[in-house]
This record gives C-alpha cells, sequence and structure tokens, in this order.
C-alpha cells in the first residue's frame, strides 16, 4: 500500500485540474493512495463549513496534502482557507521553485527555488490606525516580528532543502542596513546558522532590492534563496515570471508535523467547467509532493514529461500559447512520461 495523502480537488478548475493530476501520478508511478476532502465553496456545500473539522482531521492524520485552488468569495465572513491551513499547522516554509519548463521565455535554464518564511514578519497583521486631529485615520502603523526561533528554523529548512536536493548555495535576502533589528536578527541568526553547514553548503547574504535587480539580470548566479514572508512573496512571483508566469508555478507549504502543496493560481471562475485549463501548476506541486516523501523517480518523470509537452505548442493549454484542452494535454503529457 502507497502513502495516503489528503487530497482537496477544491472550487473552479480545481476539479478538473486535480483530476488530470491524479491521472499523471499514477501513470508515472506515484505509490499513493487518495483521502479526498473538501473545503472551500465545496466545504461550505457539504458541511456548511469552508474548512470542516473532518478536512483538519484528514491533514493531521496523513500529514501530507495536495490541495486545488480555492475561492475566497469577496465579502462574505470566511477568511482565506489557505491562510488558516497554514496556521493550523504551522506551514512555517512556503517552497517555491522557478524552474524554466517553457522555450522562448526571458531566460533558458532558470532553476531557482525561494524558501519564504511563512508564518511571521510584517504578515502577523498586528496593525492599527493612529487618530490626530479629529482624523480616525491619520495614520496607521504595521509591526514586523523576527523571532530568533522563526528565523532559525527557516534558514535552517534552507539549508536542508540545498543539502537534500543537492544545490550549492543558499543566498539570504535581507534589508538589515535599514531595518537593524528585525532585518538584523534575521540576518545574523542565518549567519549563525550557516556555519554549521560551512563546506558543505555556500552561504552569501544580499540587500533585498539589489537581489531583485539582480535577479531580473543574472538569475544564474542564485540557487537557493531564503527571505522573511513579505519579501518571499513578493520575490516568489517576480521568478515566476522569469521562467513563465504563475500558470505553471509549484509551491509547497512546509511544517513540522505537516504539509501541503498546491498550484499557485487561483480558482479561475472565467473558465472552469470549459475543460480548458492547464493542470500543470498542481502536477508540478504533487512532483514536489512526492520529492518531499522520498518519491523522487516519479518526480523526475513529471517534469520532464511537463517540460516535455510544453516544447510544442500545438500540445499547450489555451494559456500557454496553444489550443489543447485539459483532456488533450493530459494525454500528451502521459505520453512523454518515460
Ligand atoms: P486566478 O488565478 O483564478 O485567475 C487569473 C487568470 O488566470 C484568469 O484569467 C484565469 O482563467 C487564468 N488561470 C488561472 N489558472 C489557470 C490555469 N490553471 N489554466 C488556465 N488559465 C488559468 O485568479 P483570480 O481570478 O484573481 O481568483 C479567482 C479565485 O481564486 C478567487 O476567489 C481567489 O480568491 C482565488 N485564489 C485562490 C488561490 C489558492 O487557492 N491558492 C490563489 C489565488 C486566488
Ligand atoms: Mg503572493
Amino acid at each position: 500500500m502507497g502513502k495516503t495523502i489528503t487530497v482537496i480537488p477544491g472550487d473552479g478548475i480545481g476539479p478538473e485540474v486535480t483530476s488530470a493530476t491524479l491521472e499523471i501520478l499514477g501513470a508515472a508511478g506515484a505509490d499513493l493512495d487518495y483521502d479526498e476532502q473538501v473545503a472551500g465553496l465545496a466545504g461550505l456545500e457539504v458541511h456548511k463549513n469552508p474548512l470542516p473539522e473532518t478536512t483538519l482531521e484528514s491533514i493531521r492524520r496523513n500529514g501530507v496534502c495536495l490541495k486545488g485552488p480555492l475561492t475566497t468569495p469577496v465579502g462574505t465572513g470566511f477568511r482565506s482557507i489557505n491562510v488558516a491551513i497554514r496556521k493550523e499547522f504551522d506551514l512555517y516554509a512556503n517552497v517555491r521553485p522557478a524552474l524554466s519548463m517553457i522555450p522562448g521565455g526571458r531566460y533558458e535554464d532558470v532553476d531557482l527555488v525561494l524558501i519564504r518564511e511563512n508564518t511571521e514578519g510584517l504578515y502577523v497583521g498586528v496593525e492599527h490606525y493612529i487618530g490626530l486631529g479629529g482624523d480616525p485615520r491619520a495614520a496607521a502603523e504595521s509591526v514586523m516580528i523576527i523571532t530568533r526561533f522563526g528565523a532559525e528554523r527557516i534558514v535552517r529548512y534552507a539549508f536542508d532543502y540545498a543539502r537534500t536536493n543537492g544545490r550549492k548555495k543558499v543566498t539570504l535576502a535581507h534589508k538589515a542596513n535599514i531595518l537593524k533589528y528585525t532585518q538584523g536578527l534575521f540576518l545574523d541568526v542565518g549567519r549563525e546558522v550557516a556555519k554549521e553547514y560551512e563546506g558543505q553548503i555556500e552561504f552569501e547574504d544580499r540587500i533585498i532590492d539589489a537581489t531583485a535587480m539582480q535577479l531580473v539580470v543574472d538569475p544564474h548566479q542564485f540557487d537557493v534563496l531564503v527571505m522573511e514572508n513579505m519579501f518571499g512573496d513578493i520575490l516568489s512571483d517576480l521568478m515566476a515570471g522569469l521562467v513563465g508566469g504563475l500558470g505553471l508555478a509549484p509551491a509547497g507549504n512546509i511544517g513540522k508535523d505537516a504539509s501541503m502543496f498546491e498550484a499557485v493560481h487561483g480558482s479561475a471562475p472565467d473558465i472552469a467547467g470549459q475543460g480548458v485549463a492547464n493542470p500543470s501548476s498542481l502536477a508540478l506541486s504533487a512532483a514536489m509532493l512526492l520529492d518531499h516523501i522520498g518519491q523522487a523517480e516519479p518526480a523526475t518523470r513529471i517534469r520532464n514529461a511537463i517540460r516535455k509537452t510544453l516544447q510544442t505548442p500545438e500540445t499547450r493549454t489555451r494559456d500557454a500559447g496553444g489550443t489543447a484542452g485539459t483532456a488533450e494535454y493530459t494525454r500528451a503529457v502521459l505520453a512523454n512520461l518515460e
């Protein structure tokens, strides 16, 4: 029996890209069993709860989850389920690879991984207005929180990731020149952790704004990058842009006891149910999941097949400049599995 994982097909195009992904996983020889659960709008329909307890229990039990996109309705009560799952399981490391997949992009052969701190920094949500002279919103203040604990575990995750995945260098990007306390602590802790990997993994630190420019000018100088929450949010999208956009980008959210792998795009209500969605992002996330649980062979097989399928415009989906539908594209990926 294979490893059981929780699968949340999600909303909108979620079910379409999920069933394509499960087909690809099966054909690639992934040794997995699926415990299918609902969340988001589907959760609301079935259990009157966008994040049902049964779904949380399943993730707790299986420790690994593959999640399709979830719709966050605008104007109704519930908060982003993605954020809620990250919080519930303390998924502190957001892993965003940027790998060239499609020819004719800005660069060939980009192969970077950004490790973003997922729980603290400026995104802790400690914010308030300050009233002045009769204006209740004369000013606003957000607090950036960096803890030694949080900084240490994310930098250690980046180094361990580099070591496990045969990578050579970790770049810590920061703004310690201006934010001497918060970013200074992040950098200091990073330097301490780096010492433990001396002789195995190279380490450098860079100022965040210069890193952004250097990523655009010459991405090949980087390997693994690690940074605080908001910087990582911004630069991970920048890096997706280097290799063809968010449509192909996978992501993993990793904690000590659980992990969740998800497509970076949303539920695409504009094309839901039309059979034209591109399943690559979720399939590549599934490949990350396989790597994470020690099934590297089917993971590599999936990545290679997707790359091969994207070489010719005929087999690409519309969003990637082709004419194929989800089923046609998936068949081409299956045919390219080696
Ligand atoms: P979106 O990513 O769903 O769509 C943006 C555009 O990209 C649309 O034109 C869509 O058709 C296209 N697109 C996205 N994924 C595609 C795919 N796999 N194949 C082909 N085309 C694709 O972003 P949008 O419209 O801002 O959000 C829609 C819903 O998704 C919202 O409720 C939002 O809250 C949610 N969302 C959920 C995310 C998640 O679960 N991780 C992430 C982003 C948004
Ligand atoms: Mg973002």
